[in-house]
């Protein structure tokens, strides 16, 4: 019989096989798992049968076969990093898998393998070619290999716990951190001695010359989160191999690309690309991504910031990002759609039926990015300059990439691997969790802290109108959450009073400070805030004591009141000046107002210039002058919205509502239109002049896309105005020049900084090479191999290559480890000669050295860099290296 040699026919005759030994064909279920928690995307044939290797679902077969679809990025098995740059990996894969539910085991699962693989009637496959491993202890499967099969024993690899813990090995399968696992034996296939790699278990495994093609796992254990292993309740097996890679042995190519698919993928992109197909990695990164894209959202992911959009998002953008280096100059990657449903919309069908969502969801994020990727890419080209292979980029500019340009942090590491550099992805997290915990803080004033609180009777509130009240009742006092009858001086409570003048927190205003007072005490009122319908008064008695049904007399502090009210107009007219200059699209996300200063969140998805702050700060500013009134009226909101009010985020509207409108009218389509008109609930000047003088003090982001003003009004702003000036004045006398020739001093003083820090530089180079030629005195032999080792004083990360490149070209064949010590921090680097790496890496000595000293790095296998903070143990660890060294060297 002629073997099936499309992907099509090879994955027809995998069901086939399986339905002869009497398995159930069962459908591919979704990318989204159903109910499971522990997994972001389906990852292998197996999970839509997790429950029942558990026991808990019992199903009507115990034997099934599938080929499922699998999304192998983000989440435990994560294969993005590696696409495009070997020949097998992708982020989206079919899997065609076979699974036992306590029916066979070890023994039926390993033939059923070995018959599809090498019978005649089936693939046919050479048994020459192939290889298997199997787990360190399990010698139940060795035998089936080798006396059932006949296997010959040196073609069977014994893997132990490879990956650094009790059963974290390349021959023990598990799904996530929990959940049924167990030992696996892996069939593995030679594409031949041309290609370059090693079998499993040598240090060149990773080639692409002997490739996995199908793993068999035995069942046998229910992960739990402590790592504790409970047995299933029956051994089972579960089987999976990639479609594309035995498509590839099929078709008699080496690498998954070069499959009838994928050809057909690469040519259409480069049709759409106008370029040529030559199998460019670029383009096989595109073919990959327009599967795994195209079925997430056909599967109802969509690009987003969070969980599984952003994993799509950065998939996406990686896309994006290698058409970019093709040439592409617009949108392209959704018109890869067509193509991919011609090749799969058959076997998938839900890639023809939503064909033209998915092409506009993709083409809706390609054009957001485009908006930054050109400006990003020009960032990150200035930032990379400077550095050389081995090199470290900052975590500071990734983060940039990141927050202001949209730039995934992988999307940055797939391009400076393409230079060898790598990416401070420690400080990186640092600014991620500064970025965090900000939009923390900004998300702080929604929550409801008076819930404990259980006051139901309205408040009326009449501070819209008035400052102080006399005469009202205290009607409720709390403690620590409790109802209580007095609050005595020095207790910390709540008032509850039945008319206020005091303005509850609300619509991004603080709540009001001030005083409570009845004939026997006062209470100092330091924040007001709602608990349903009832306004409640946080504070402290500071005089005396406060009961309940006394009355007393409330008063609100009027200069914090009235630098509330400036701010808070401010943030009004703020906001309107900003849809002036940067685009009516510029969306509220939050806001504070306080006394001292106001700040004001909104989506947008790059700085706001220089140039475009001062222009907004000029706007408001005029409005000031303007001296216009501001306006307050109750009505219906239907009507407010046909006049064109803001609602603003977060704030629930009942039928009728509060419009304040402000500034100058100017004339939008023959209509009058005041510069700000916006629902608000809030407290407000009388004439914006009242303001007195605006200046914004920072702009900055919070969050991807978020945003944030900070401004000052009144006399906050006139102070800080001052303040400014006065360190301008102190610059000026300390430089010794006038006041406008600061930059340009400032300027010449950091270009002749620059000139003495290269001199330095090219002396400690000339210093460095006379060094070199001394530490050769110390060089050692170990296993054969000339070592060394040594610690040179001075040297820091930046001039250790030039010591390590003069020191190299004079040692061959060597192991050469450099530690600079300079100003309390250690500069690592290890360069291991080509004929050497097979022995020992330069990426693991760094890693091992960091290690030890508690720093970071690491490299490639022939150069590495890293470093860390001096400490008391170098000594040690230096002593150390040889023996360590030897014991790689073996
Ligand atoms: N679950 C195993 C894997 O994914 C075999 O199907 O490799």
């Amino acid at each position: 019989m002629s073997q099936p040699f499309r992907s099509a026919d090879i994955r027809q005759a995998f069901l086939d096989f399986f339905v002869s030994k009497q398995h159930t064909v069962v459908s591919s279920s979704s990318l989204i798992p159903h109910n499971d928690p522990t997994l972001l995307f389906t990852n292998a044939g197996m999970n839509q049968f997790k429950e029942t290797f558990l026991g808990m679902e019992p199903r009507d077969y115990t034997r099934a076969v599938s080929s499922q679809k699998c999304v192998r990025a983000g989440g435990k098995h994560n294969d993005l990093d590696n696409v495009g740059y070997t020949a097998r990996h992708h982020t989206f894969f079919e899997m065609l898998g076979n699974f036992s539910f306590g029916d066979y085991f070890k023994q039926a699962g390993i033939a059923y393998i070995w018959e599809f693989l090498t019978s005649d009637e089936w693939l046919g496959i050479d048994k020459d070619r192939l290889y298997v491993t199997i787990y360190e202890t399990d010698d139940e499967a060795f035998d089936i290999w080798n006396k059932d099969i006949g296997i010959p024993s040196d073609r069977i690899i014994r893997i132990g716990d490879n990956k650094g813990a009790p059963y974290a090995s390349d021959n023990f399968w598990t799904m996530g951190d929990t959940g049924p696992c167990g030992p696996c034996t892996e069939v593995f296939y030679d594409h031949g001695p041309e290609i370059e790699g090693g079998l499993p278990g040598t240090p060149e495994e990773d080639g692409d010359r002997f490739i996995e093609i199908w793993n068999c796992v035995f069942m046998q254990f229910n992960r739990q989160k402590d790592g504790t292993m409970l047995p299933l309740p029956a051994p089972s097996v579960d089987t999976g191999m990639g479609l594309e890679r035995i498509s590839a042995i099929m078709q008699g190519v080496h690498g998954n690309y070069e499959i009838d698919l994928f050809v057909h993928l690469m040519d259409a992109a480069a049709v759409i690309l106008d370029i040529q197909n030559e199998q460019q990695s670029s383009l096989k990164v595109i073919a990959d991504h327009i599967r795994a894209v195209a079925f997430l959202i056909a599967d109802g992911v969509l690009p987003s910031n969070e969980g599984r959009g952003y994993v799509l998002r950065r998939v996406i953008r990686r896309a994006v990002r290698h058409g970019n280096k093709l040439g592409a100059e617009n949108e392209f990657f959704f018109k890869m759609v067509a193509p991919l449903v011609a090749e799969m919309g058959a076997a998938y069908p839900e890639l023809k039926d939503k064909q033209s969502a998915i092409e506009n969801a993709i083409k809706k994020e390609e054009t957001q990015f485009a908006k930054t990727l050109a400006q990003g890419l020009r960032l990150l080209a200035s930032e990379l300059t400077d550095l050389q292979d081995g090199d470290t980029l900052s975590g500071e500019a990734a983060f940039k990439l990141y927050d202001t340009y949209g730039f995934p942090l992988d999307l940055t590491a797939d391009i400076t691997r393409e230079r060898g550099i790598v990416i401070d992805e420690a400080e990186f997290d640092e600014h991620m969790q500064a970025q965090r915990t900000r939009a923390r803080d900004a998300g702080k004033f929604d929550v409801d802290y008076s819930s404990v609180i259980q006051v139901e009777s309205p408040t009326e509130f009449i501070g819209y109108e008035q400052l102080e009240e006399n005469n009202v009742n205290v009607i409720a006092l709390y403690q620590d959450g409790k109802s209580t009858e007095h609050l005595d001086e020095g207790m910390e409570g709540v008032v509850i009073i039945d008319r206020t003048p005091f303005y509850a927190e609300g619509g991004g205003q603080v709540g009001e400070l001030g005083e409570i007072r009845t004939t026997t005490g006062v209470f100092e009122v330091q924040d007001t805030k709602k608990s349903g319908q009832a306004i409640i008064h946080y504070g402290v008695v500071n005089m005396g004591r406060v009961s309940v049904q006394q009355t007393a007399d409330a008063h609100v502090l009027s200069d914090v009141r009235a630098a509330s009210a400036k701010n808070h107009s401010a943030t009004h007219l703020l906001h309107a000046a900003l849809k002036v200059v940067l685009g009516d699209e510029v969306a509220q996300k939050g806001s504070l107002v306080s006394s001292d200063v106001l700040r004001f969140d909104f989506a947008y998805d790059k700085p706001v210039s220089s140039a475009e702050i001062m222009r907004v700060e000029r706007l408001v500013n005029e409005q000031i002058q303007a001296n216009a009134p501001a306006c307050i009226e109750n009505m219906p909101i239907d009507e407010a919205m046909q006049k064109g009010a803001v609602a603003l985020f977060g704030e629930k509207y009942g039928s009728d509502v509060r419009v304040l409108t402000m500034g100058t009218d100017s004339i939008v389509d023959g209509q009058r239109k005041p510069f700000s008109i916006e629902l608000c609930g809030g407290l407000h000047v009388q004439r914006t002049g009242d303001i007195g003088v605006f200046k914004i003090v920072s702009e900055s982001g919070i969050a991807a896309g978020i945003r944030r003003i900070e401004a000052v009004t009144g006399m906050g702003a006139i102070k800080y105005i001052q303040q400014n000036d006065q360190q301008l004045s102190t610059l000026a006398s300390q430089l010794k020049v006038k006041r406008p020739e600061v930059a340009q001093r400032v300027q010449t003083m950091a270009d002749k900084q620059r000139d003495l820090e290269k001199q330095l530089e090219r002396l400690q180079q000339k210093m460095a090479s006379a060094q070199a030629a001394s530490l050769l005195d110390d060089v050692q032999t170990i296993a054969g191999t000339p070592v060394l080792i040594s610690m040179v004083e001075g040297i820091d990360g930046k001039s250790i290559r030039p010591l390590m490149d003069d020191i190299k070209s004079k040692l061959q064949d060597s192991v050469i480890v450099l530690v600079g010590d300079k100003d309390g921090q250690l500069a690592l680097a290890a360069n291991v000669a080509k004929s050497v790496t097979a022995r020992i890496k330069a990426g693991d000595i760094v890693r091992h050295l960091a290690g030890e000293l508690g720093g970071k790095g690491g490299g490639k296998p022939d150069y590495a860099q890293g470093g860390a903070s001096k400490t008391d143990n170098i000594g040690a660890v230096i002593t150390a290296l040889p023996a360590w060294i030897e014991s790689q060297l073996g």
